[in-house]
């Protein structure tokens, strides 16, 4: 069977920022309830070593980030998202209990990380390139390429079509009530990994309260 086309993206950079704005409040209930097994199995197959330059693109509330620097405190862990809002809502998870000088939060986009080229061991993106364009996948993990060491790793993970029967009703909301959702639609990245030139070490489909997502473990080769 031939893979399920991919939607055309709603929402500008601007509507993004909106949305999650709207949403900021709310959206650690509904990660818990959709995401979070996917982020816990991001942190299992992604080997973190306290001492790493680590970046996390669309940091949203920070629940992935937060456990990354607590993981990581003789490193730095940075931490980049387009919303003032989510950001804010990072920070305050961060509060005061971790020592500041071991990470970093700031404003901005993926299409214009301000990091230099070869900077991180690791680098994690969680439900971010489900709101871009699909002609822009490839760029936008190109962009991580340039930033990681020889032999660094990305870890993403993704809302896909799932495998399940019970796992279709999320692509038909995104399809006919795509703000239900802030514009996020089930994509498909394998070949977009693979232009950027990662090497796929592992890649698993998951599940949670029938919300499809897709986790990748990728290299950059040495
Ligand atoms: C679905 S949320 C995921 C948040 C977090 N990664 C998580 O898994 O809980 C998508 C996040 O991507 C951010 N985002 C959207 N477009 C972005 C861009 N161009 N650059 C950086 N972050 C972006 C949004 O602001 C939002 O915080």
């Amino acid at each position: 069977m031939s893979p399920a086309p991919i939607l055309p993206r709603t929402f500008s950079d601007q509507a993004v920022k909106a949305q999650y704005a709207r949403v900021a409040w709310f959206y650690d209930g509904w990660s818990r309830l959709t995401e979070e097994k996917a982020l816990q199995r991001l942190l299992t197959l992604t080997e973190v070593n306290d001492g790493m330059q680590i970046l996390e693109v669309a940091v949203g509330t920070g629940r992935l980030f937060a456990q990354l620097v607590r993981q990581n405190p003789a490193g730095m862990t940075e931490g980049i998202d387009l919303s003032p809002a989510m950001l804010r809502h990072a920070q305050r998870r961060l509060g005061r209990s971790i020592r500041p000088a071991c990470y970093r939060l700031q404003e901005g986009s993926a299409y214009q990380l301000p990091y230099t080229p070869g900077q991180f061991d690791r680098i994690f993106n969680a439900f971010m390139l489900d709101l871009f364009p699909s002609e822009d996948f490839a760029r936008v993990l190109t962009e991580f390429m340039r930033l990681l060491k020889p032999g660094g790793r990305l870890a993403l993970a993704y809302f896909s079509h799932g495998n399940k029967w019970s796992n279709r009703i999320w692509p038909w909301l995104a399809k006919h009530l795509p703000a239900l959702l802030t514009g996020c639609r089930p994509v498909a990245l394998e070949s977009a990994l693979q232009q950027a030139g990662f090497q796929i070490l592992a890649q698993e489909s998951i599940s949670q309260n029938t919300f499809p997502s897709t986790v990748v473990i990728a290299k950059k080769p040495t």
